[in-house]
């Protein structure tokens, strides 16, 4: 598990701005006229803030940002002047978020060790100050994230920013605020844990590897313990399903169980259950080769699970809570299954495999099927586990589908609240006919609706428990110059379990 050196937040109630002693100050600017905090800079630095905004920079408007370098006057190194729109115009999370990311983001660039971010007064609508201390702890987690663990040294990338004070007005309630600011950081830092583990190339991160990292979490926390399973404990348990994925695979196959106690002891657990596909070939269906490289992200829902009962665990969240993680590698070989093969599941439900690539949902049949013993509240899976949900959503949104309507509202409620959406897709009966087969009770693929007729495969092994299954296909990881997990749906997991307790 790789240390990371966290920032220190703290909260400082507002004082003279051009006093603050810190290598930057990040201060919002609104359309219309400055705020007194502005009127207070512009007056120190000789009117230097009205000359700018008769040239056109500091127009106030969302999103705009102005770096002024050692502005006389001041006793701050840097200045850095972000755009919020309008003073009392109600705007969404999302604007929030991308506003406090800009704020954020250019604390975190900065040269400067220590960064002064004043609170934005921002109108948003369904949230408050609260909201927007724990959003800038989340972004200051997530922003300081960078992937070097197999740089060379002198690649490394190197952060100055160690220290954040937020100013906020002394009527704040303090006490909450600092609490917000726990919360937001741990689910940084969970994110950020998630994307440590699916940024590793798969040749480092496999299913034992999985197992090894599981086993540290544990040892790092004293209510958190780890189980792992092998392949022979596996089969004992009659996860053939599971075992068939991995069967191609030099790599022997896993199921962890990381078992977090916050909860009294009888509380029944929240389960989340992770596909850990640690590289998917697609097997003998084996996927064309353009950009199959991200497909060492296949374990993001994995990673995810992971992360999240870290967060917990930091949190000491007064709750219990069971993540699975079903961690295969699916390749071709010659004891890989072949297109047309029939599989034992451990519910006793054969299924006839008429495509290798669609491995993820093999996996978790088995997992979702071990999950009844934990008797849980709830169990949701997180896979990335259909192309057609990126077709479907597009990068931004999750797939959320569910055989219970309260279970899907407290989570799209926590996507929303987390800016990490999701969107609901229906799982109706009209699709399961899709996965009839003449050779087994259900096959593995079939219909036009790929997400769904997916969400549908795994519905049958979920009992009569409350599921649901988040598709994060799209949303787990970014391509191109930009290439690497983005720690979803860590906040969204963290946000809906925090609501249970
Ligand atoms: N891991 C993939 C899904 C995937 C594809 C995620 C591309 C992100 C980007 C999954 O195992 C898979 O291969 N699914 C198939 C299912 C098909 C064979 C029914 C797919 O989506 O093509
Ligand atoms: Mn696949
Ligand atoms: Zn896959």
């Amino acid at each position: 598990m790789k240390k990371r050196l966290s920032i220190n937040i703290n909260l400082k109630t507002t004082k003279e701005i051009t006093k603050v002693n810190s290598g930057s100050i990040v201060i919002s600017v609104y359309e219309g006229p400055f705020t007194e905090e502005l009127k207070a800079i512009d007056r120190a630095s000789n009117g230097m803030l009205k000359k700018l905004r008769k040239l056109g920079e500091l127009n106030g408007k969302l999103g705009q940002g102005t770096y002024l370098p050692a502005l006389p006057g001041l006793k701050a190194e840097r200045t850095y002047l972000v755009g919020c729109g309008q003073k009392r115009k109600k705007i969404s999370r999302q604007d929030a978020a991308k506003v406090l990311a800009k704020m954020v983001s250019a604390a975190v660039t900065s040269k400067a060790s220590s960064a002064f971010i004043s609170i934005p007064k921002l109108n948003i609508s369904g949230e408050g100050d609260n909201w927007i201390i724990q959003q800038i702890a989340y972004l200051c987690e997530n922003n300081v994230y960078t992937y070097d663990a197999k740089l060379n040294k002198k690649d490394k990338i190197t952060r100055n920013l160690k220290k954040v004070s937020i100013t906020i007005d002394s009527a704040l309630p303090i006490a909450k605020l600092n609490r917000s600011i726990k919360i937001g950081q741990a689910i940084g830092r969970g994110s950020n844990s998630a994307k440590d583990l699916a940024n590793l190339p798969a040749n480092i991160c496999t299913p034992s590897y999985l197992a090894k990292e599981s086993r540290l979490a544990a040892k790092k926390y004293s209510s958190l313990t780890c189980s792992v399973l092998g392949e022979k404990q596996m089969k004992k348990l009659k996860m053939d399903c599971l075992l068939s994925v991995g069967a191609g695979s030099a790599q022997e196959s896993k199921l962890i169980t990381l078992n977090y106690k916050g909860g009294k002891k009888d509380d029944e657990p929240f389960v989340i259950v992770g596909k850990g596909i640690t590289f998917d070939t697609g097997g003998i269906s084996l996927k064309p080769g353009a950009a199959m490289d991200e497909m060492k992200f296949d374990m993001c829902g994995a990673a995810s699970v992971i992360g999240t009962l870290q967060v917990m665990a930091e949190l000491k969240a007064p709750i219990n809570v069971i993540g699975l993680v079903a961690s295969a590698e699916n390749m071709p070989g010659s004891k890989a299954s072949k297109p047309g093969d029939v599989v034992r599941t451990m519910s006793g439900l054969t299924v006839e495999i008429l495509n290798t690539d669609a491995e993820g949902r093999l996996v978790l049949a088995d997992a979702l099927t071990y999950a009844k013993k934990f008797k849980p509240q709830s169990v949701v899976d997180i896979a990335t586990l259909t192309g057609a949900c990126v077709v479907a959503l597009g990068h931004s949104t999750s797939g959320l589908m569910s055989n219970d309507e309260r279970l899907a509202q407290k989570l799209l409620k926590a996507g929303t609240t987390s800016t990490d959406r999701a969107w609901q897709l229906p799982i109706w009966d009209a699709y399961q006919k899709d996965l009839n087969s003449n050779f087994a009770d259900i096959a593995n693929i079939g219909g036009r609706a790929g997400t769904i007729t997916a969400a549908c495969f795994l519905s049958r092994f979920t009992g009569n428990y409350n599921w649901a299954h988040l598709d994060v296909a799209g949303t787990a990881w970014l391509s191109g110059s930009e290439k690497g997990a983005s720690g979803r749906p860590v906040p969204l997991l963290s946000h809906y379990l925090l609501d249970q307790s």
